[in-house]
């Protein structure tokens, strides 16, 4: 099925492939959708057909529900913290033995260059599996020496549990999707709370690979379900379940609001991971050699579809013009093909969708009157039949244009001059996001004055798109509330107990 754009697959990537039709995980069992239906998933290099999938849907979710409930209660309670500690690390390992053919997968779902898959996506899937099976046995409470002023004589014992919240339902995005999958589960399991896992339509296949080899690692059935489905039907109906008792969401700013409004129902907790518009800055004193390199990929990697893309570059004016027409010369030199092939440095945006959202952004700047410096259609020749769009840099933006407030999310970049620090700091606060920001200077003060100032979950100094298991990952204003990654991911998956205990 695969063999015109994937000579060299993996036999376990083939393998997967060749079975043309995935299931969801229920309970540990590879089930079709109650209702039957399925839909397909395709290569965005060539619109080629990978495989159908079942389409779950609200009944399916129920019943992914009730098996996370149920492993909840019954077999995952029962495993100890070491237990999981082990278990997370063993589907580490699997992760890292299969990381070739994950990756495989990830580059024909997604269209990301397969360099990326391989050197970004893999070993960080792997590193959080293994950086919060090391938490499993760390998760305590406190003993609290407490007063009691109204009860004189009073003798009390004090003292704090971390309990799992119980079922936590994972919506998560096309862009990373095996690590936004193991970003989810990996602080989720190792709380002790059980997941049901929707994937996003476009990119099921390395969500549900990863099934089986959580299977493979022994966790019990049902702690981890997967239901790929649609945003309207299956994600809508595991963010107003009843049953679930949290979300992680990561997507658009504007679901993220609906996620908000359909876990009233029940009081769920929620943690948002949403857009981003963010600002990568650069003074006059910086390196600009590494600067620009930062601009470039802090724009163009991932095509541009990163929740922290920097898409807003803003170059100090004395040194506008060269770094400019550098980023321009560099996005036109840009070698676009499969992300299969080793040769190409930028594949294909997800969808038909998402090319055609991201050129009417395209259309909308020429419009609004930004001078096109390079890129700005789709890739064509023998890219035609795939949805490739050329990278794109736009000069002579206004702050109020819609391309220098908006989110795109595809590789489109707009740059500004500036002048001095303050100027440069409310123009970069001036969006309504604040997920992450870059800034390009030596001037160490300087550099934590920016640092301090502005309005970001996670701020670069002189280096771009850098992660980390152990650094906390979220935004402010409406890029979400919450965070990932880190310490704060335990606090996110847990809830406190208070226990007295009179000593009187
Ligand atoms: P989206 O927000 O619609 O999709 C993200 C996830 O939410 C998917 O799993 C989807 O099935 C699910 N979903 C959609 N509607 C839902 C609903 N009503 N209830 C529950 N779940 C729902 O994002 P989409 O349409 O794929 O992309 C649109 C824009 O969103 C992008 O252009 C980009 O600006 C932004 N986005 C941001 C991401 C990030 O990493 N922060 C990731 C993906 C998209
Ligand atoms: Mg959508």
């Amino acid at each position: 099925m695969t063999t015109t754009t994937a000579p060299q697959l993996h036999p376990d990537a083939k393998a997967f492939l060749d079975k043309k039709s995935h299931k969801l995980l229920i309970g540990g069992q590879w089930v079709d959708a109650l209702s039957g239906k399925t839909f397909k998933t395709t290569n965005p290099a060539s619109g080629e057909l990978l495989g159908t999938v079942a389409e779950a849907d609200r009944a399916d979710v129920d019943a992914a529900v009730a098996a996370a409930r149920a492993a909840f209660e019954g077999p995952w309670s029962k495993v100890t913290p070491s237990e999981r500690g082990k278990l997370l690390n063993r589907l580490a390992d699997l992760v890292e033995s299969h990381a070739e053919e994950l990756a495989q997968l990830e580059t024909l779902d997604n269209g990301k260059v397969i360099g990326e898959a391989l050197k970004g996506d893999l070993p960080l899937s792997a590193d959080l599996l293994r950086y919060f099976a090391g938490w499993t046995t760390k998760i305590a409470g406190e003993t609290t020496p407490v007063s009691v002023p109204y009860y004189p004589g009073a003798r009390f014992m004090h003292y704090t549990v971390r309990e799992p919240l119980g079922v936590v339902g994972a919506i998560i995005p096309w862009n990373f999707p095996l690590l936004m999958a193991v970003e989810r589960l990996a602080p989720a399991l190792a709380c002790g709370n059980t997941v049901v896992l929707k994937p996003a339509e476009q990119t099921p296949l390395s969500a549900l690979r990863l099934g089986e080899l959580i299977g493979e690692a022994g966790l019990p059935p049902g702690a981890v379900n997967i239901v790929p489905g649609f945003g309207p039907t299956a994600g809508a109906a595991l963010a107003a379940h009843m049953g679930v008792d949290k979300i992680s969401f990561t997507g658009s700013t504007e679901v993220g609001r609906e996620v908000v409004k359909a876990s009233a129902g029940n009081l769920k907790k929620v943690s948002l991971e949403l857009g981003g518009k963010s600002p990568n800055i650069v003074f006059e004193d910086a390196d600009l050699d590494a600067a620009a390199k930062g601009m470039f990929m802090g724009i163009f990697y991932n095509q541009g579809q990163t929740c922290s893309a920097g898409s807003r570059v803003f170059v100090h004016e004395s040194k506008f013009e060269a770094m400019v027409a550098a980023l321009a010369e560099r996005a036109k030199k840009v070698r676009q093909g499969p992300g299969l092939d080793p040769a190409s440095r930028m594949g294909p945006l997800v969808s038909e969708e998402q090319m055609k959202r991201v050129l009417s952004y395209v259309e909308a700047g020429k419009k609004e009157g930004a001078k096109l410096l390079a890129g700005g259609e789709r890739a064509g020749g023998p890219l035609a039949g795939g949805w490739f769009v050329q990278p794109t840099v736009f000069s002579d933006v206004k702050d109020s244009m819609r391309i220098a407030q908006e989110e795109i999310f595809g590789p489109v970049v707009a740059v500004m001059p500036f002048k001095d620090e303050a100027e440069v700091l409310a123009r970069a606060n001036g969006t309504p996001y604040g997920l992450v920001a870059g800034v390009w200077t030596k001037d160490i003060k300087k550099a934590f004055r920016m640092a301090q100032g502005l309005k970001a979950g996670v701020v670069w100094l002189n280096c771009y798109q850098f992660v980390d298991a152990a650094a906390p990952w979220g935004g402010t204003k409406q890029s979400g509330y919450g965070r990932e990654k880190g310490p704060y991911a335990i606090e996110a998956y847990t809830q406190v107990k208070s226990v007295w205990v009179d000593l009187n």
